[in-house]
């Protein structure tokens, strides 16, 4: 952590802070090169010029084309913008979209809403590691399929889908592809071209960036409708002033992340497996949620029986620990995770999760300490379960 922060923090898929090398770039553009980067002076131009270097950076971290690049303030904006801007402006040719079962509750409910506008939406199963089976994205395309939506790493498992092989199957069959890559833009290596993605959203505050900046990637020749309309910004795709600190900073996170992205990621790997495998050897009763191997490098999963993931998490918080049971958003609701559900795992066993996300600033003394006080939080909390009759250990 940044040296003033004194807790350990391990919820580094719900935000990051952001990294001072980014800060310090950002700063002037606060207050010194504040201009409108719609404005025909000379503070306006100074804007429009970090704007259009930003959207060079990012594209090229992604191997796109930077007028593919449309800045939004939020991935919930840019999920939102892909599948109703793709619904609106296709609808013509069809009315089919397919999505899977473990997306962000940004698609989740896109998709419901778009239902509710006559849409037809096909959710796909996924195995017991979260993952789909492109294969069954195949058989669900109709002749009226207009677009697919699957994502690309999930933010609460960790499993990363076979992307590529989805893409190609959308291509052959003239169907939109869209990924949304907030979880591992930064993290493992994106390349929308190799990957057949035609619409792609990612998140600055994700990566070390400053909230308030994401994108969606759009394929040249997509025809995609806006969700909101004003002063054309953007390609007329996302009218509103921009917010250039922030997509500034955006941009330095990409390019921080393309120098650090191998070294860092081998190195939150270690920490990560030095971490499942103290839990699952610690603890009895735990199992790790998502893929074994094909996971983000930073992600950790698991289920406790007979504990609830709220429970643990206000424990391990009392402790000096931030951790999570799911994914952020969906951490105000007390239902259980519907990627856990998805995968097969019983209401019970949904509940008892905790999810662990390393970042640039864990150290292997903060695993080590987490490894020393879990497996006594989990029994404490064992002891006092109502449900405790029901399972032994
Ligand atoms: C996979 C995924 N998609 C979308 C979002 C929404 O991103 P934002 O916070 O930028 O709206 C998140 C945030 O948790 C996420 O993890």
């Amino acid at each position: 952590m940044p040296k003033n922060v004194k807790k350990i923090y391990l919820d580094y898929a719900s935000t990051t802070p952001v990294d001072p090398r980014i800060l310090r770039v950002i700063l002037p553009y606060f207050n010194k090169k504040f201009g409108n980067s719609m404005s025909l002076y000379s503070f306006g131009q100074e804007a429009k010029e970090a704007l259009e270097e930003s959207r060079e950076t990012i594209a090229s971290f992604i191997n796109a084309k930077p007028n593919e690049i449309i800045f939004t303030g939020s991935a919930t904006e840019s999920n939102n913008l892909a599948l109703k801007g793709i619904a609106f402006a296709n609808r013509k040719r069809g009315n089919h979209i397919i999505i899977s079962s473990i997306e962000h509750h940004c698609i989740m409910e896109s998709a419901k809403w778009l239902k509710a506008q006559g849409f037809e939406v096909v959710s796909l199963p996924v195995n017991r590691y979260g993952l789909i089976d492109p294969q069954d994205v195949k058989k669900k395309i109709n002749k009226k399929t207009i677009l697919v939506s699957i994502i690309h790493a999930s933010n609460e498992i960790g499993t990363i889908q076979p992307i590529k092989e989805i893409g190609k199957i959308c291509r052959e069959k003239g169907v939109y592809f869209h990924t949304d890559a907030v979880q591992s833009f930064g993290k493992i290596p994106i390349d929308v071209n190799k990957m057949n993605v035609d619409l792609l959203s990612a998140s600055s505050h994700k990566m070390y960036g400053p909230k308030g900046a994401a994108c969606l990637y759009v394929r040249k020749g997509t025809m995609i409708e806006p969700i909101l309309h004003g002063g054309g910004q953007e390609s007329g795709l996302r009218s509103s002033t921009i917010n250039v600190p922030a997509i500034v900073g955006f941009a330095a996170a990409c390019k921080i992340a393309k120098k650090e992205m191998k070294k860092e990621g081998m190195r939150v790997i270690k920490l990560r497996d030095k971490l499942i495998k103290g839990v699952l050897s610690k603890i009895t009763g735990s199992h790790l949620n998502g893929h074994p191997e094909n996971r983000l490098p930073n992600n950790a999963n698991f289920w406790f029986k007979g504990v609830e993931g709220e429970s643990i998490i206000i424990q391990l918080d009392l402790l000096g620990i931030a951790a999570s049971t799911g994914s952020a958003c969906s951490s105000v609701k007390l239902e259980p995770s519907h990627v856990l559900m998805a995968m097969g795992l019983k209401h019970e066993q949904a509940h008892g999760s905790l999810r662990l996300t390393l970042g640039r600033w864990t150290k292997e003394s903060e695993i080590d300490y987490l490894l020393k006080v879990l497996p006594g939080t989990i029994k404490r909390l064992r002891e006092i379960s109502p449900f405790k009759k029901s399972f032994k250990f």
